[in-house]
Order: C-alpha cells, then structure tokens, then sequence
C-alpha cells in the first residue's frame, strides 16, 4: 500500500537542525508506518549555508524566511529547530496555516507565550509534540514502564541533574550562532530552561506533577562581549541552579544545574528511590539503566545493571540483536516513530505542547523562588 507523505518544513539547520533530518531519514527503515517522511524544505537565513544543508541530507527546497515556510501549500509539518525566542511567532504562524507542528523545548520564553501556543494549536486541532527526546531512550522509557507497573511502589524521593562545563571562560562572549543560549534576550533563561527543563520533563512523565518549590540560581561572570553589539554587556542568565521540590504524590526533589561543573559535559542523571526499589539512569551511559529491587531474594539482592538491548525492552526489537546498542540519536528516531504511530492510531504522541506548558511552569516557579527566595506553587497546565 502506498504511503501518506508527510511533506515537513524544517527551520534551523544546527544541532537540533541535523538531530531532526537524521530522525526523518532514518525512522521509515526501522519503524513501519502508514506515513512516510518527505523532506520537503529547509529553511534558515544564510541561503549558501541552507543549500549546501539541504543538499547534505536531501531536502528537496529551500527557504531563507520562514513565513515563506510557513505560507507555502505543499507542506504539512513545521517543525522549529531555532532559538527559544522564535518558537511561539512560528508557532502562532503554523498553527494559523493549520500546519501540524513539531517544536524544540522549551516550548517557549515563558508561560504567557507558552498559553498562546497551547491555545493556538489546540483551536487548530492539529497534532503537534514538544522534542523532550529523553523520554524516549529505551532506558528512560523502561524506567517509566516499571514504574507504571508499580514495581517501586511509594515514591519517596526523586533527584535529578544536568551538568556541564562549557561556559567557565569568562573571554566566552554572549549572543549569536551558537552562544545565543548565554543571552537571556534569545534563550529566556540559561541553565533553568536549558538543562533542568528536560529533567523537569522526565520527573513530570515518571512522577506526576510537582506541587511547589524552592529554588537558587547564580550567574558566575556577570558580564560577556555581546556579539551582536560589540560591547560587554550584563548576563541575564542563571549559569546554575539548585532547587527542591514537592510532587503531588508527597515524594520530595533535589534538582541541580550549571555549565561550570569542570569535567561534566552532558551530566544527566536522575535517581528514583520508592520503598521496594530504586531505580537510577545517567547519560553518559544512556543504554544502562539501574535497578535495584529489594523483594529479591536476600542472597542475591543488589544493584543490576540492566543492558537495555533486549527486543523485549522499549523499541529495541526494530534495531539490532540483543547486545548492542542504540545511542543518543535514536531518541529523535523514536520521537518521530511515535509521532507517526499517532498519526496513523488517531493516539497523539506526547509530550503535546499542553505538556510542554506544564514543565515551563514549573521553570517558572523556579525562576520565580530564585528571585524571591520563598516557596512557590506551582501551576498545573
Ligand atoms: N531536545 C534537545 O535535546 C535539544 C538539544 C539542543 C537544543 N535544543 C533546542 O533546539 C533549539 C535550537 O537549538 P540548537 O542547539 O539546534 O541551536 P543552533 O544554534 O545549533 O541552531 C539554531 C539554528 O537556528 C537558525 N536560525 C536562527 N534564527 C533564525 C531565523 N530567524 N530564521 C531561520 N532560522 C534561524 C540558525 O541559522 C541555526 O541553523 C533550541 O530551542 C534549543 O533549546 C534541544
């Protein structure tokens, strides 16, 4: 049976740019659907740069203005690969032009614009998701299985991190490709919406929603050049942050940020303890995930250390032999496979940008304690 085209309209060809078109190329081998994937156009400023990226990866056009994305017939999906403060304008667009559309996280600069695009995309009813792609390593997905499947039973704590160290040089300057994450004008916030809004993402899918929470932040070199203006200028970001929270369950967080943990470059880890087992993941070893179940039997109770490579653990039966292992692109690959299973099943994959909304509260309330230094509530989306 012939395929239903998905015709996409990527915007931005960085990191996230090439993470997408890889996603795209690969997931029709691996993942049956009823839908197939059709680069369709690329769109960024630079028009020499974008040709030679739509040529690298086989877009059959080019933009160099998104609205011209965005307006053109011949496209279904629009998906937003640039920084943070242009999500919600092309979102708004998108949503308008009855496109389905795939954003980077965080879904926006804050809740305001992030309730615009909610209430955008759900008038227009068109299936939309958020790119959490954590979720959907095979290990962070097996770990939200076993606890669905109460294996942990009472969550008592939960505690996560994101660390990393490339903005310890002070010479570093803020703004433009590639540092635009160091100027809070383009990035909202620095570590809180970066990092931590992927940790918050994962404890809102494995643990519920949070409750309230209280929270520091710090911005070690409170001046960089700005490369758009020349001239040093005050960092308006937050190089780190550490904050507690409350979930609704009664279980209680730690979370802790910073691009100044020398040695650490992509430090995610999160720890579940719950009163029969624990669980624990870090990316630095993504195909790993710990468990530890104490209704074993007593002789050979203790951490496992669980290969996940086995076609019985989550997504794994569509690649290799039990054994080897996937790695960090196959979270995009899985996102866009479950995307389309969505569209085939009529079963919209999440995260939605409703749930996208949710974690930009919670960074939010974080923001918000860090200034005030009192517990804040948090909203629920
Ligand atoms: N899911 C994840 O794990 C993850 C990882 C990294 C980044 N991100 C998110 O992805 C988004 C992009 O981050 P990145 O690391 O790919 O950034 P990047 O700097 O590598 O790429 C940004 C791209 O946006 C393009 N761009 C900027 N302004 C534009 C405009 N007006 N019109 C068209 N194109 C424009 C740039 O040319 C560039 O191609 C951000 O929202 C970021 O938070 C998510």
């Amino acid at each position: 049976m012939a395929k239903k085209p998905l015709r996409i309209g990527l915007i931005g060809y960085g990191f996230m740019g090439r993470a997408h078109s890889n996603a795209y190329a690969k997931v029709g081998h691996f993942f049956d659907s009823e839908h197939e994937c059709v680069l369709q156009a690329v769109c960024a400023r630079d028009e020499a740069k974008v040709k030679d990226f739509a040529a690298r990866w086989g877009y059959q056009s080019i933009e160099t203005d998104w609205r011209q994305l965005v307006a053109r017939p011949d496209i279904d999906l629009i998906d937003i690969a640039v920084p943070n403060n242009l999500h919600a304008e092309i979102a708004l667009a998108a949503a308008k032009a009855g496109k389905m559309i795939l954003c980077e996280k965080p879904l926006a600069m804050n809740p305001l614009e992030a309730e615009k695009m909610v209430e955008a995309i759900e008038a227009a009813n068109v299936p939309n998701m958020v790119w959490y792609n954590y979720r959907r390593c095979p290990a962070v997905t097996l770990a939200k299985q076993l606890i669905d499947e109460g294996r942990l039973g009472r969550i008592f704590h939960y505690r996560a991190k994101f660390l990393q160290d490339w903005t310890i040089n002070p010479e570093l300057p803020q703004g433009g490709a590639g540092l635009w994450r160091l100027d809070a004008a383009a990035a909202g916030s620095g570590v809180t919406g970066d990092l931590l809004a992927h940790c918050i993402d994962t404890a809102l899918w494995l643990n519920g929603p949070i409750h309230s929470v209280t929270a520091m932040t710090e911005t070690f070199i409170k001046e960089r050049k700005h490369n758009a203006s020349g001239k040093v200028e005050k960092v308006g970001i937050d190089d780190a942050c550490a904050f507690l929270a409350r979930f609704d369950n009664g279980s209680l967080a730690t979370f802790e940020s910073t691009r100044y943990a020398r040695g650490h470059k992509a430090l995610y880890t999160f720890e579940i303890n719950g009163e029969n087992a624990s669980i624990s993941w870090d990316l630095h070893d993504l195909h790993r995930l710990q468990y530890f179940d104490h209704r074993d039997q007593g002789l050979v109770r203790g951490w496992r250390n669980i290969h996940v490579s086995d076609g019985d653990q989550p997504y794994l039966k569509n690649w290799w032999v039990p054994g080897l292992q996937i790695g960090y692109e196959h979270s995009f690959v899985h996102q866009v496979a479950d995307f389309l299973k969505g569209l085939d099943t009529g079963t919209p994959a999440r995260p939605n940008f409703r749930d996208g909304l949710a974690t930009d509260y919670v960074v939010d309330a974080v923001l918000n304690s860090a200034r005030s230094s009192q517990w804040v509530d948090v909203k629920h989306a």
